[in-house]
């Protein structure tokens, strides 16, 4: 392929030091993706001192201050293993599911290229409610009960004598429009047939789950086989609008030190939620490598996966990364090669981000408005969806940018975000005021 980037190592470009790059032991990174997660990512390698030079595909306007962008699309898996294989790339990390599941895994394994991320077979662990539905029962781990279907009458059988509100989740991807809230038996029928006679997403089954309340909250876990290490809890904030209201989003906000989550929460969810979902993963003879994430509900009941994710979550790695105090590169390679690691340390502080979208997300909105006033923020900034256009930073995509702050508090952090936030100038971004609400209600 034609890509040669005979590139300034990222310390030439970062301190502005002359380094003769064949004298540079530091290690090349690969990182696939370019939305805020994987800015949160290229930060943390950043400030690795193992870390010489990292590039990103497809990367966008904040990452390239700190990586070198390649125009190549995170699942053109061919074109990022023969860039890997010729720039010798000493370790890729891997931020969306589409990559994980068009095999990108797989391929650089096959080809010698070590890689952080689960193989295709795991990632079913997300892409498929049912496998997980199966897995958790199987393994006794906590989730709402459920059965599966692919009649429609008898699926629509089961529903009629159950609680409602019920739990319809389509086995499958479905651009997030997989799930419906049935509130009664009319909607439930309409929303059956939708599925399964209309096959409105494809040929899937549906997974009918009882319906659980509580707060909801992440968990993400560095997972190599059985071993797990993990990360600090965080809260998405899903909806668009202040007060949990108007439609979902990809997530509009997140923060770390859970105000309802008690240490036992965290050690029940750990030890019987994440440590137990990687050993069943293993038994199963699908090992994970790389982080898994589970969706979880503090219920009455006690705490229950809603849901897991074979990946970084977005916007939560934004708030999780920064308080990690160890080499990331250390956490990367070990996983990626089934080597044990290091317990990572994290800082006591706590972190608050605020997304800030273009107007009319998540329905239609436009492009190429440009944002000012980035340099005079003392914070840091992910680039969810930015470009470079005549050398401005213009927003491209839904959402635009995170602006994550740490603190001592929950308080102290909020302060300091909304305060920074005043210093963008953009006539075409909007962001909700009450992240982290649950922490001061
Ligand atoms: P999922 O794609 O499985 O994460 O579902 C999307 C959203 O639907 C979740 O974040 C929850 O807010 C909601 N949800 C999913 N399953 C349940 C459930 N069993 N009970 C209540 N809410 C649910
Ligand atoms: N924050 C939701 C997700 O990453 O799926």
């Amino acid at each position: 392929m034609g890509l040669v980037y005979p590139l300034p190592s990222r310390h030439e470009r970062v301190h502005g030091k002359e380094i003769q790059l064949e004298n540079c032991l530091g290690k090349t990174v690969l990182v696939v993706g370019g939305g805020g997660r994987e800015h949160a990512i290229v930060d943390a390698l950043s400030r690795s001192p193992q870390v010489e030079q990292i590039y990103c595909a497809p990367g966008n306007a904040g990452i390239g201050e700190q990586a070198f962008n390649l125009p190549l699309k995170d699942t053109d898996v061919e074109g990022l293993k023969a860039f890997a294989l010729e720039h010798q790339v000493d370790l890729t990390v891997v931020g969306p599911e589409a990559a994980l599941a068009a095999g990108i895994v797989d391929a650089f394994r096959a080809a010698g290229l070590r890689i952080f991320g689960h193989t295709k077979a795991a990632t079913a662990i997300e892409s498929s409610k049912e496998f997980a539905k199966k897995l958790m029962s199987k393994y006794d781990i906590p989730t709402a009960a459920y059965r599966s279907f692919s009649d429609y009458e008898e699926a629509l059988a089961y529903v009629s004598g159950r609680p409602f509100p019920a739990v319809l989740k389509y086995d499958g991807l479905a651009a997030g429009k997989g799930v419906v809230i049935a509130q009664d038996l009319d909607e439930a029928r309409r929303a059956l047939s939708d599925m399964l006679l209309d096959h409105s997403f494809g040929a899937g089954k549906v997974v009918v789950e009882d319906y659980l309340s509580g707060p909801e909250f992440s968990f993400l876990c560095f997972v190599d086989g059985d071993r797990v290490y993990p990360m600090p809890l965080s809260q998405d904030h899903k909806r668009a609008f202040d007060g949990d209201t108007g439609p979902n989003t990809g997530g509009m906000g997140a923060y770390t030190g859970l105000p309802f989550i008690t240490p036992e929460d965290r050690a029940f969810a750990f030890r019987e939620i994440m440590c137990k979902a990687a050993q069943g993963m293993v038994s199963e003879g699908l090992p994970l490598s790389g982080v898994l994430y589970g969706g979880l509900m503090k219920t009455a009941q006690g705490i229950k996966v809603i849901e897991f994710n074979a990946r970084f979550g977005d916007p939560e790695t934004e708030v999780v990364l920064p308080l990690l105090e160890s080499d990331i590169f250390d956490i990367f390679d070990g996983v990626a090669s089934g080597r044990p690691v290091a317990e990572p340390v994290w800082s006591d502080d706590v972190t608050l981000g605020v997304v800030l979208a273009s107007k009319g997300y998540p329905g239609h909105y436009e492009k190429g408005a440009v944002i000012g006033g980035l340099d005079q923020v003392d914070a840091q900034v992910c680039h969810m969806g930015t470009a470079l256009k005549d050398g401005l930073t213009v927003t491209g995509g839904g959402r635009v940018l995170m602006v994550v702050c740490r603190g001592k508090d929950l308080a102290q952090a909020r302060e300091k975000v909304y305060k920074e936030i005043g210093k963008i100038q953009c006539d075409n971004l909007f962001y909700r005021k009450d992240i982290a609400h649950q922490a001061f209600e």
